[in-house]
């Protein structure tokens, strides 16, 4: 065949890193520290709420929007977590986080607007955007505490400029954006007449008495801001794909329009299952942080005893190290030789970087993972 028919805006799109590395933990039979989600399974009494739900005939078409209970449940916890106040017209529920994100881009990004995104970022931006025709900008969040230096936030605005897309708690260095940093943002946001994107799939992950910030909660920001989250984060069960987004009406009723063309529904018993799950987040919190608490000190302690230096989350359930002084030419041949040599597998951060060589010098490592599992991969680095 000599017409080429794909698409040009899929021309830059290559294989993700991820399954690159998780076919390479296969291949070599590796302990996966790369993959970003857990290697244990979510809570039963979830499973049986979906059952109990496809038992009595909750098996067709949900609402394009969600079913009310779960956009109900999410507009509760909203208001007892953050104290803000939307309403069930404001929630769309989306075949996860990154549905969300692809339709909240479709909706406003077109030919030509730029977006300022952080980097290391979260891959599906940089694709949404692409896809969308958009530009991205990068402001890099340095080391060693991946701050991001406000003079190169504000020269990365232009007339141009539409959307910022914020990730807090931060997916790969497990940072979390200080209330000084939001509002500084918010600021730029207000100034220029920009949305907001926050992606707050790790909204309750957080460490060490540190608190997640809603952007939206920052005067003037709520309409102006599109929240995204995820029940697959905050429930350890990813494979469900269920997520939403939160925004004023007007912007709500733009992304919905873009996911009634894209998924139409979420399956119906799986958002049954997560309003209950939603229902009894108080006492399921608890728990869930202390066993993601005990994983991260597991690592750390760990990693501290080998040669990769580690920089210490106070969210997510990432962790970036730094790789060991002139053992490797970057993290591309750190990473494939962990796991061709010493049968561990981790993330080359670099990719998830346009501007800086930052990523270069260190690894991501997932310790969303069995404590045993995660012993045994350390101890495989602490052979370098
Ligand atoms: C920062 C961030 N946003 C979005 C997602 C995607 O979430 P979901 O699985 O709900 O689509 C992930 C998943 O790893 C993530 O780390």
């Amino acid at each position: 065949m000599g017409r080429i028919f794909n698409a040009n805006r899929i021309a830059s799109m290559t294989t993700s890193i991820f399954a690159t590395m998780s076919k390479m933990a296969f291949d070599y039979n590796a302990t996966n520290l790369g993959q970003g989600f857990p290697d244990f399974d979510g809570p039963t009494w979830i499973m049986e709420a979906a059952f109990d739900a496809m038992k009595s005939g909750k098996n067709q078409y949900a609402p394009s929007p969600g079913i009310m209970s779960l956009r109900k449940a999410v507009k509760d916890y909203h208001k007892k977590y953050y104290d803000l106040d939307w309403n069930e017209n404001e929630i769309v529920v989306t075949a996860g986080a990154t549905e969300a994100l692809y339709s909240t881009i479709q909706a406003f990004i077109e030919q030509g607007d730029e977006v300022v995104i952080f980097e290391p970022f979260y891959d599906s931006y940089l694709a949404d955007i692409i896809l969308a025709g958009g530009q991205p900008i990068c402001v890099t969040l340095h080391k060693p505490n991946f701050d991001f230096v406000k003079e190169e936030l504000e020269a990365a605005i232009s007339k141009k400029t539409k959307m910022i897309i914020l990730n807090t708690p931060h997916n790969p260095t497990g940072k979390l954006f200080s209330k000084e940093e939001l509002e500084f943002i918010a600021n730029l946001a207000i100034k220029n007449d920009l949305l907001v994107v926050s992606d707050e799939v790790y909204e309750f992950l957080t460490f060490d008495g540190a608190t997640h910030i809603p952007i939206a909660t920052i005067e003037g920001m709520k309409k102006r801001t599109i929240t995204i989250s995820s029940t697959g984060k905050t429930f350890g069960m990813t494979g469900w794909k269920i997520g939403y987004a939160i925004a004023n009406e007007l912007l709500s009723t733009a992304i919905q329009k873009v996911h009634q063309w894209t998924t139409f529904a979420v399956n119906t018993p799986g958002q049954h299952a997560m309003a209950h799950a939603i229902s009894m987040l108080e006492s399921y919190l608890p728990e869930f942080r202390k066993t993601y608490k005990e994983k991260r000190d597991i690592i750390y302690k760990e990693l501290k005893k080998t040669n990769f230096k580690p920089h210490l989350p106070l969210g997510s359930y990432f962790i970036m190290v730094d790789l060991p002084d002139g053992k490797f030419n970057d993290d591309v041949d750190a990473a494939t030789n962990l796991v061709r040599e010493h049968g561990v597998a981790t993330i080359p951060p670099s990719v998830f970087y346009l501007k800086s060589d930052e990523g270069k010098t260190m690894l991501r490592l997932c310790f969303a993972k069995q404590n045993e599992t995660i012993i045994e991969g350390i101890a495989k680095m602490g052979k370098i």
